[in-house]
Order: C-alpha cells, then sequence, then structure tokens
C-alpha cells in the first residue's frame, strides 16, 4: 500500500514535472499472470521459454509497457529505445548448445535487472525501473514474447 502510494505520488509528481515526463514507469500497467506456472523462488533465467500463452500474455503487457519506447510488437521505428529483437543475436552464433543456452540464459538474467531496476544513467533516466509495477513473472512473459520476435 505505502508502496503504491509511493508510486502514485512519483507519478504525480513525474507527470507535473516536463523533465521527467517520459522516464515513469506507467503505474496502470496490469499484467495477469494467471494460468502460468507459479514461480517458485527467484529464478535468474528464463522458465516459460517457448510457452505461448505466456509469449501471448507478454506480447499485450509488451504493447501496454515497453511500445512507447521499443516499438508495437518490438518493431522499433526510430523509438529511442534499442531493438529488443536483437538482444541473442551474439547467442545464436554460438554452434555449441551448451553454450549457447548459457549465453541466452545470461541475457535472461541481463533482461530481468534490466527491467527490474531500468536504465540511469549519470543521473539521467533513460529507461524507467519496473519492478514496483511488474512481477517477475510478468517480466519473464515479456522475454518469452520477445524470443518469439528473433530476427524479426
Ligand atoms: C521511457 C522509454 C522506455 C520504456 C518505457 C522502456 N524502455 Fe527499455 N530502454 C530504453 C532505453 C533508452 C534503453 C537504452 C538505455 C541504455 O542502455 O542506457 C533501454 C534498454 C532496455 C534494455 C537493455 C537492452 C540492451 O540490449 O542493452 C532492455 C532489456 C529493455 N530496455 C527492456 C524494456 C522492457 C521489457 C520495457 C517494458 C517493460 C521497457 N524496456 C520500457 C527506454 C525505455
Amino acid at each position: 500500500m505505502a508502496a503504491r502510494l509511493l508510486t502514485c505520488a512519483f507519478a504525480l509528481f513525474a507527470t507535473t514535472s516536463p523533465l521527467h515526463a517520459v522516464e515513469v514507469a506507467d503505474p496502470n500497467v496490469k499484467v495477469d499472470t494467471s494460468g502460468l506456472a507459479t514461480l517458485s523462488g527467484n529464478p535468474a533465467s528464463n522458465p516459460y521459454r517457448g510457452n505461448a500463452r505466456a509469449a501471448d500474455i507478454g506480447r499485450t503487457a509488451f504493447n501496454q509497457a515497453c511500445a512507447r519506447c521499443h516499438g508495437i510488437d518490438a518493431v522499433n521505428k526510430g523509438q529511442v529505445g534499442p531493438d529488443l529483437t536483437k538482444m541473442d543475436r551474439a547467442c545464436r552464433r554460438i554452434t555449441d548448445p551448451a553454450v549457447q543456452r548459457l549465453c541466452v540464459e545470461d541475457n535472461d538474467d541481463f533482461f530481468l535487472k534490466s527491467v527490474q531496476q531500468g536504465k540511469v544513467r549519470v543521473g539521467v533516466v533513460h529507461m524507467p525501473a519496473w519492478q514496483d509495477v511488474l512481477s517477475p513473472a510478468a517480466i519473464w512473459t515479456l522475454r518469452t514474447f520477445l524470443e518469439t520476435r528473433r530476427g524479426q
């Protein structure tokens, strides 16, 4: 509750402050992950990889939360954020399947942390932190959706 109020207060501050207006995690984003396996612990790699339902949920969530900076359906048409369909490009060039898996899992961890903590460089928020808005399960649906867009 306190966290919620804080988020609202921050959102209010942010919308009245032109400098920060664009970099706030939208507190109204709601991602319904019911029907997906409940996560045990806090996995550092994607527990929903290849799960079609998770990818569907992730697509809707992505278009609500991420599209304004990373493009609708992750198709980047000059938005400020990088093209997220290319995140695993270097991993795909690895021929050893075990090493390739490690590479993708490393990106999973990077993805989770990037989304939870956002991107702040020398005090400037390039991407807001989503940890108070999106559950880890919701974040993994985003990653699962993006994996269906690889190379497109
Ligand atoms: C306000 C704009 C904005 C929003 C909203 C936003 N991002 Fe970003 N995102 C950025 C920018 C800009 C960067 C690059 C920042 C940097 O590297 O300094 C970035 C970087 C990332 C990265 C790191 C990519 C890499 O290869 O380094 C990931 C992953 C990411 N965003 C995922 C997401 C997801 C998922 C969402 C939705 C929950 C989201 N972003 C919402 C602007 C945004």
